[in-house]
């Protein structure tokens, strides 16, 4: 077993570093596995073997609060546990692993498949539950706000692509969904645009909207939690791209897997295994990506809907000539 790596965020409190000793299992038989590192804030750890990257991100923590992750070298898994009980309405620490594949940065355009694929547990305590297992009843006795994403980056500037700061669009895809946890662009008054892609046996819901730094964020939310997630996703790409709401000229650059965390009374620990990503670089074959729906179909269609709305059926008009 390799040494344990422990390096708590210098603002963690006593009880954070307690509740993260016993996570990794130092304390007790709380634990389920033995893990390879800890780390902790905005700290990283990367698997010496095979280069692949993890990281606590905890990039808008609060004075109350702190993330931690544990990470297994082999077979790669991790263990993230939190707590925020601050700020409920806000993003504080999005754990993760980052996905690598030969192929990235490519066009939008050039990806003639993605599968992606996860499974994940999560519950209240420092204790990761075994794959799949999520304790509903706790998390929602706990006010537990999170959600269970893939978040990529593109971007027509290769470098930018890149880089989660300077890229001028982001791509979620939302596979578990707790709490008060929403997209952004969610407007409560219409809980469901009209914009729907079916992957497999899932329905996922488009969302638009911009984060503090000005990205434009696009959100697609699975309508049930997936705890074991595997799907060719392009479909979803090619939905943005092929209808103008994202240049297709666009270069994938980074893709990743974890939890942002915003909300709960208590510790909450997220865990994740077998994550994968498999690129098939090659012309985009013409997919069947789904109709932009008719304005009148949405009770209440976001602004961005009107604005763009020509601009999409024109380019509609010239895929289909
Ligand atoms: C990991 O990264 C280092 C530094 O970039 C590189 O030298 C090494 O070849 C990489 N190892 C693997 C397995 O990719
Ligand atoms: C939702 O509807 C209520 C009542 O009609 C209204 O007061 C509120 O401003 C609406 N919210 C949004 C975000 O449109
Ligand atoms: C996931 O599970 C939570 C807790 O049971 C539930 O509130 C939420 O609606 C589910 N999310 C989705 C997208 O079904
Ligand atoms: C598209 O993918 C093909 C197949 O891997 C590759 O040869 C080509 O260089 C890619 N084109 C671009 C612009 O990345």
């Amino acid at each position: 077993m390799a040494a344990l790596a422990l390096q708590p965020h210098p603002r963690l409190s006593l009880l954070a570093r307690l509740a993260v000793l016993l996570a990794v299992g130092l304390w007790g038989q709380t634990t389920a596995g033995a893990y390879d590192a800890t780390v902790c804030g905005q700290m990283g750890y990367t698997i010496p073997f095979n280069n692949m990257t993890f990281n606590a991100d905890a990039w808008n923590p609060d004075v109350k609060g702190f993330q931690c992750i544990s990470v297994q070298d082999s077979p790669p898994a991790f263990a993230a546990t939190w707590s925020w009980s601050s700020n409920p309405e806000m993003v504080h620490s999005y754990p993760h692993v980052k996905l690598t594949a030969p192929g990235l940065p490519t066009p939008l355009s050039n990806i003639s498949a993605l599968v992606l694929s996860a499974q994940w547990s999560m519950g209240p305590g420092s204790k990761p539950r075994p794959a799949r297992v999520v304790d509903h009843d706790g998390l929602t006795n706990d006010g537990t706000s999170a959600n269970v994403a893939f978040d990529m980056f593109a971007d027509r500037d290769v470098a930018k692509a890149l880089n989660e700061q300077t890229a001028e669009t982001e791509i979620m895809i939302w596979v578990g969904k707790f709490g008060h946890a929403e997209p952004l662009g969610f407007d409560a008054n219409m809980t469901k645009t009209c914009f729907t892609q079916t992957i497999g046996d899932a329905e996922f819901v488009l969302y638009q909207g911009h984060n503090e730094r000005g990205t434009d964020v696009f959100t697609w939310v699975a309508s049930a939690n997936q705890t074991t997630f595997t799907a060719e996703i392009s479909p979803l790409l090619q939905y943005l791209w092929r209808n103008g709401l994202v240049s297709a000229k666009s270069h994938l650059g980074l893709v990743s897997f974890g939890s942002e965390a915003y909300h709960s009374e208590g510790t909450v620990t997220f865990s994740a295994s077998e994550f994968d990503m498999d690129l098939v670089a090659g012309a985009a074959p013409k997919l069947a990506v789904g109709h932009l729906c008719s304005l009148a179909a949405s009770t209440n269609p976001p602004q961005w809907l009107f604005s763009s709305a020509i601009i999409m059926s024109a380019t509609l008009l010239y895929l289909i000539s």
